[in-house]
């Protein structure tokens, strides 16, 4: 009998022959610095025997150890539990869920709010549930915008990245199809982009997007917690009466696990109806729900905001002054290289001096746009800007890109 099963191992060697296998590399612990072991496959990993410095996570405000928020998800644990234990909408829907959502509509200016177990299940539940019939899209969308897309009937009209007068110049000619206006549209974007750094022109968004009668929905994955009082590019450009739904995921500067989507209550009641990954999934746990309540009152209510942002601008400064490219205008600074094999040399010399910063290269990025993508967290002291600093000019000069 001929094999019907699956050629994995020739899958595997594809994906090395491509250079694009990935690998898994663990950590001690989720903070600014620690020891990393290199990839083992099933083996049990061993430690590096040197601390790292570590320039590449979302945990923007550092808060994944701190003290208030391992407390909250403790208690969580304790007096609540550590699992939902079944879909909110069976037995699994708790206290610390329906108050994380109310600070999170609280933050977000809106009626209510939804939390979701990830980000990824927001993104693909919400699109779905709305189910339109045509989907404006940025062409640099995360993943899980792009399968909610692919989820769902719609058509989707991919716009250029960040560019509104493209996205204007979409809406018109689908506008040209459609003049009974029978038709229901979405217009979905990151509001900061992950691997860019850039900034999407909500308010152009959303001119244009009333001209049309669309609805706007923002994905502000790495900007919750960061902006005007721990909301997002929504709050910081007082556009949340014009962005019909916002998004974004507890997993980032909320240091938890999860996501959520905050709107009118009416989109929220659809919502836990119809999104089938809210519906048909455990809910989030108790600890991640609390945690992420935590983080947020500290996001809002503390100066850990203002610490991220002056890492960033010495950063930014000091990588600048060396010579080197950094794209974007957000938290995240993705150093130009351009040609692969030097960003993937570069981000071998930065870990030999101690600091991790990957080599984001195409695929992942247009060719010749090859980087490194470096972000600063807020809990960094001056000290390991100054290492990273240093770290940076030593790799450009060892591999002549200075
Ligand atoms: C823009 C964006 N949206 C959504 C997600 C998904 O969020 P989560 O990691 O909580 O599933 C991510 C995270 O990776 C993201 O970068």
């Amino acid at each position: 009998m001929d094999d019907r099963g699956f050629d994995l191992e020739g899958r595997l060697h594809d994906l090395e022959d491509a250079d694009l296998k990935r690998t898994l590399s663990p950590v001690d612990r989720v903070a600014e610095r620690g020891y990393f072991a290199e990839p083992s496959g099933g083996e049990l990993p061993v430690l590096d025997s040197t601390e790292a410095l570590v320039f590449a996570s979302n945990n923007y405000l550092g808060l994944t150890n701190d003290q208030r928020i391992e407390d909250a998800a403790r208690q969580a644990a304790a007096t609540v539990g550590t699992g939902a234990g079944a879909s909110r909408l069976v037995t699994g829907d708790t206290m610390v869920h329906q108050d994380l959502e109310r600070q999170l509509a609280e933050t977000k200016g809106t009626e209510r709010a939804l939390a979701f177990s990830s980000g990824y299940a927001a993104n693909v539940g919400t699109i779905t549930a709305l189910d339109p019939d045509v989907i404006f899209s940025d062409e640099y969308n995360h993943a899980s915008i792009i399968d909610g897309c692919r989820l769902t009937d719609a058509e989707t009209i991919v716009y250029d990245h960040c560019d509104a007068t493209s996205l204007r110049t979409k809406l018109e000619r689908r506008a040209a199809f459609d003049d009974a206006n029978e038709e229901s549209w979405l217009i979905v974007t990151d509001s900061v982009f992950s691997m860019d750094g850039t900034v999407a022109p909500m308010a152009d968004i959303c001119d244009a997007a009333e001209a049309f009668g669309a609805w706007v929905m923002a994905d502000e994955a790495h900007a919750t917690g960061l902006y005007a009082d721990g909301g997002g590019v929504v709050q910081a450009e007082g556009l949340g009466d014009r962005v019909d739904i916002q998004m974004g995921t507890l997993s980032k500067a909320l240091a938890s696990q999860g996501g959520y989507v905050a709107g009118s209550s009416d989109l929220i009641e659809c919502l836990l109806n119809d999104a089938r990954p809210f519906v048909f999934s455990t809910g989030l746990a108790p600890p991640a729900a609390a945690a992420a309540s935590e983080a947020l009152h500290v996001a809002r209510h503390t100066d850990v905001r203002e610490r991220l942002w002056e890492n960033v601008a010495h950063l930014r400064d000091g990588l600048e002054s060396m010579g080197f490219t950094v794209l974007g205008d957000s938290q995240i600074l993705p150093v130009l290289v351009g040609d692969r094999e030097d960003a993937l040399a570069l981000a071998d010399e930065l870990q030999d001096r101690g600091v991790i910063a990957p080599a984001i290269r195409p695929p992942t990025v247009p060719e010749r746009t090859s980087r490194i993508r470096i972000v600063p967290i807020a809990s960094h002291e001056q000290g390991d800007i100054v290492k990273c600093l240093e770290a940076f000019r030593g790799a450009g000069e060892e591999i002549g890109l200075l």
